[in-house]
């Protein structure tokens, strides 16, 4: 019987998870380049993007591919496309901080088909499929049942490769810790929407972001119940490089803040 598209991601994040760990458990060297300001590549964000699509392509040849890497192949309207990173959160992988990950998203046109996140070095696997729910190893996963902005616990992503917008950011940060609980800055945009997506965190929002950080996570996070928007409220998170997710009660509250304070659009520098 042939893999679903969810079995082979999953088989593909969890053996590229599996290179990711041996330097993770060891004392071994990296590679690492500086692709551009603060961005970071290093050998095994190739070698696992390489394993992962060896394995998509082995049971999916005909479906397109956005990679971050490098790895881009056709992308048809009428079929489905893989986004992927093979590394969400590189400079914590460096260091062996464990929070980082591999993410596989699958679209058709602008629609989610399914999402799979792991986390090697927590051995957390996230998943949804469109319309069957979200899981964390297997059992459902719901986002949190906070009620009010101010007693939610956000993430975000500072603009850190460009700093163009960071005093606007810094100020709306600010407005923002004196409306919540607290903020968190934990390095993989992709697991910050899968902690939306399970309760940990109750929103995050981040600016700049691109589709192969988001791609798995906004499935996983809507079958969860959770809503992701731009910064605007629209549906441009995936190319649109601006993304507020929440547990759904409290985004307005949260877009409110943002959407009065940061441009609602990527400003391409
Ligand atoms: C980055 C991480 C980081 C976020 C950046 C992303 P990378 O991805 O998700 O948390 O703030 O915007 O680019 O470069 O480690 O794959
Ligand atoms: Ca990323
Ligand atoms: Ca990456």
């Amino acid at each position: 019987m042939n893999n679903s598209p969810l079995d082979t991601a999953i088989k593909a994040a969890k053996t590229a998870g599996n290179l990711l760990l041996e330097y993770q458990n060891s004392q071994r060297n990296i590679d690492i380049e500086e692709k551009n300001l603060n961005d970071l590549v290093t050998n095994y964000d190739t070698e696992s993007e390489k394993i992962i699509i060896s394995i998509l392509k082995g049971d999916f040849p005909d479906f397109g591919i956005i990679a971050e890497e490098g790895g881009i192949s056709k992308i048809s309207p009428d079929k489905p496309y893989w986004i992927i990173d093979p590394i969400d959160g590189t400079s914590n992988f460096i260091h062996r901080f464990p929070i980082y990950c591999v993410s596989i998203g699958l679209c058709l046109g602008n629609d989610h088909l399914c999402g799979v996140i792991y986390n090697p070095a927590l051995n957390e696997l996230f998943y949804a499929q469109k319309e069957e729910g979200a899981y964390l190893n297997g059992n459902r996963i719901r986002v949190s049942g906070c009620l009010k902005l101010k007693e939610a616990m956000i993430a975000t992503g500072f603009p850190f490769r460009s700093y163009d917008l960071l005093d606007r950011y810094m100020d709306c940060a600010n407005k923002l810790l004196r409306n919540c609980h607290d903020i968190r800055r934990a390095g993989a945009a992709a697991v910050d929407l899968a902690y939306v997506a399970c309760g940990r965190l109750d929103a995050y929002f981040e600016y700049g972001l691109q589709p192969w950080d988001a791609a798995a996570g906004a499935i996983i996070l809507k079958e969860a119940g959770g809503t992701v928007t731009d910064f605007g409220g629209g549906n441009d998170y995936l190319f649109g490089r601006t993304l507020i997710s929440s547990n759904t009660t409290i985004h307005e509250e949260l877009l409110s803040i943002i959407s009065n304070n940061l441009p609602h659009k990527y400003l391409s520098v």
